[in-house]
Formats: C-alpha cells, structure tokens, sequence
C-alpha cells in the first residue's frame, strides 16, 4: 500500500464499518412491533409513548393537588397552576387510541383491548374527564379549597371509573 492510498484505504473502511452497523439496526427479525403508521400518522410506540407520557403528565399535576390539599397550608398557586394544565393535556384523548395501539401492538401498554371493542363507553369516560377537569380548573382559579377539594374527588372518580374497566392493573 503506496502513502497515498492510505487515507482512501481507511475512509473506505470507515465506510463500510457504518454500512454495516445501519444493517444490524435494520434487521427484520429484531423487534415484533412495526414501522406501520396508524391512522393518526404515528407508529404504534409514538402513538403509545406520547399517551402515557400525557397521562403521567396528569398523573404528577393531580399529584400536585392531592399534596397540596393535605398539606397544612396549600399551595394555591401550585393547585390552580397543576388544575389548568389538565384540560390542556386531556383535550385530544378521544384520539390517543387508534386501531392498532392496544396490547397487540408489541410496545409495552396497560390499555386494555376491551378499550376497541367498547369504544361508546370509553369515549363516555373520556368525556366525564374532561367535563370534570374542566369544573376543577374553574374551581381552582376561584380559590375556595373546599370547593377544590370536592371538585378533585369528583375528578379523581373519573380516572377510577376508567382505570377500573379499560387499564390493566400494574
Ligand atoms: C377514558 C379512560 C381514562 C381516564 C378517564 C383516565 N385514564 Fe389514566 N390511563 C388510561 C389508560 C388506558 C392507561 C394506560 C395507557 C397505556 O399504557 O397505554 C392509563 C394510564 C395512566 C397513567 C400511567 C401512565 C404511564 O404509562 O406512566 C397515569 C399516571 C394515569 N393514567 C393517570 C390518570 C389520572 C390522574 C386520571 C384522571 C385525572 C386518568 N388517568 C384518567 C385510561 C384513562
């Protein structure tokens, strides 16, 4: 090997060294789930991934406010801010379920298949969320923390009545 064709030599072989590690990464055998897009646009991981990451964002603000109303002095401040991020993070759920996104879609996922074959009734729960969430985050940015606390617990009863029939339990 002339001095000259070393660097050719070794860019060559840098080359080929990527090749081949894009190739392992492509290899069909490796995962179950696929690259099909659902009708939303996502993949089934995309499409699970952001829905639990909504819903842990729901999970930490609700968090939140059950902290906060049994805390000797409430966070204000800290309720009403957690309380009007959930109608924002629950408005779209009634799309965070497409055909394809349940449990046979090979990414990790405690939604039930029976959420696909009781859509009526899920959409029902979706719907008590928001309507609920909705009457929280007024309650909240009125101030009163009784009022809040019982706007919670109705709250709260919508995730259980949803939790109970279309989640698997942990
Ligand atoms: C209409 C049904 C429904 C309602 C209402 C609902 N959830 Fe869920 N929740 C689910 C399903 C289904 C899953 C599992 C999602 C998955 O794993 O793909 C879930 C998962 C979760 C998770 C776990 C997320 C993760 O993967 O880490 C949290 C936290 C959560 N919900 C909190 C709540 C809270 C708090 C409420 C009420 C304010 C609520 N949910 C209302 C259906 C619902």
């Amino acid at each position: 090997m002339t001095p000259r064709q070393t660097p050719f030599a070794i860019a060559a072989l840098a080359a080929f060294a990527l090749l081949t590690a894009c190739g392992s990464g492509d290899s069909p055998a490796a995962p179950a789930e696929s690259a099909v897009t659902l009708e939303n646009g996502l993949t089934a991981r995309e499409t699970i991934e952001a829905r639990q990451a909504h819903l842990k964002n729901v999970g930490k603000a609700f968090k939140t406010i059950s902290d906060n109303l049994k805390a000797g002095e409430p966070d204000l401040a800290a309720i009403q801010a957690a309380a009007a991020a959930i109608p924002s993070e629950v408005s779209d759920m009634d799309t965070w379920f497409p055909a394809g996104s349940g449990p046979d879609a090979g990414v990790k996922t405690a939604a039930l298949a029976v959420i696909w074959e009781e859509r009526t009734e899920l959409e029902t729960k979706i719907t008590n969320l928001q309507s609920a969430a909705a009457t929280l985050d007024t309650t909240a940015q009125a101030g009163d923390i009784a009022a809040i606390a019982e706007a919670f617990k109705a709250t709260g009863a919508t995730c259980k009545s949803c939790h109970d029939k279309f989640r698997a339990e942990d």
